[in-house]
């Protein structure tokens, strides 16, 4: 099955609002560009949420279809959750889609799975398109646990999904060792992890939706090593971090998946 690649660019907390603007503004103009290399691949970017809203507009001026999206949610309706974000709010402000389970929130906010389930949950019954990171840390690396640890996070934040979510669900592959540290998996490591998690899917869902649902690599991608990152065929693109915020280095990051898609044809 033919799967159309996602790139995403998590900002994380970085940018203010002019560069927010600017960065937007950069990424919508050139996909709106004729001949610009981006037919063929999803585009979606991450600002703070307190820039949301000046950055969808910008993303909406310049046309170029790239989705706007937001880094976490309160998986609950209106109310008193002090400092949280809804999904109504969300959805008012045009994000087309959310973050789930990122190793900062897993691991440095300390989420536990179990808010992660009700998060991913809760952001498709609102029909917006989730991305659910998973990925092992060093020290499960290091003790042969990649698989178990993929297979846990994978299970426990999608199982029991209705069929009718699966096809706005995103899976990023993100092992913790690999993010904002230069130290990348190797193709080959990127691409055995994603036929796992694949194959996770496939007992959760059958095996024609798992060859539908697109899992993207991320952790230190950059321009130079998207190109081999992505060939794996089923890396299905990238969610990108520090790359993400110079406009023309991920540019060339969302063409190598362009290109990819592309060569398969
Ligand atoms: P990085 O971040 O590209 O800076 O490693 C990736 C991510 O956190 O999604």
């Amino acid at each position: 099955m033919k799967r159309r690649p996602i790139v995403g660019g998590n900002w994380k907390m970085n940018t203010v609002r002019t560069s927010a603007v600017a960065l937007g503004g950069a990424l919508a103009g050139e996909a709106a560009r004729t001949g610009s290399g981006l037919d063929g691949v999803d585009i979606a970017v991450f600002p703070p949420f307190v820039y949301l809203e000046a950055v969808g507009a910008t993303l909406k001026a310049s046309g170029g279809g790239v989705l706007l999206g937001a880094q976490d949610c309160f998986p609950g309706p209106a109310g008193a959750f002090t400092g949280e974000i809804g999904l109504d709010q969300l959805l008012d402000l045009g994000v087309r889609i959310v973050l789930a389970g990122h190793s900062e929130r897993r691991h440095v906010i300390r989420e536990p799975e179990e808010l992660i389930a009700r998060k991913v949950r809760a952001i498709l019954d609102a029909n917006l398109m989730c991305i659910l990171c998973v990925g092992e840390t060093l020290a499960e690396r290091e003790a042969g646990e990649t698989d178990g640890v993929n297979e846990r996070q994978v299970r426990s934040a999608l199982a029991g999904l209705p069929p009718t979510h699966l096809a706005r669900l995103v899976v990023a592959y993100e092992p913790v060792w690999a993010i904002g540290t230069g130290r990348n998996a190797t193709p080959a490591d990127a691409q055995n992890a994603h036929v796992q998690i694949r194959s996770v899917l496939a007992g959760l869902f059958g095996a024609d939706a798992a060859r539908g649902i697109r899992i993207q690599y991320g952790g230190s991608v950059n321009a130079g090593n998207a190109p081999e990152l992505f060939a794996g065929p089923d890396v299905d693109g990238g969610l990108i971090g520090g790359a993400s915020l110079k406009a023309e280095e991920f540019l060339a990051i969302c063409r190598a998946a362009a290109q990819k898609a592309a060569r398969s044809a």
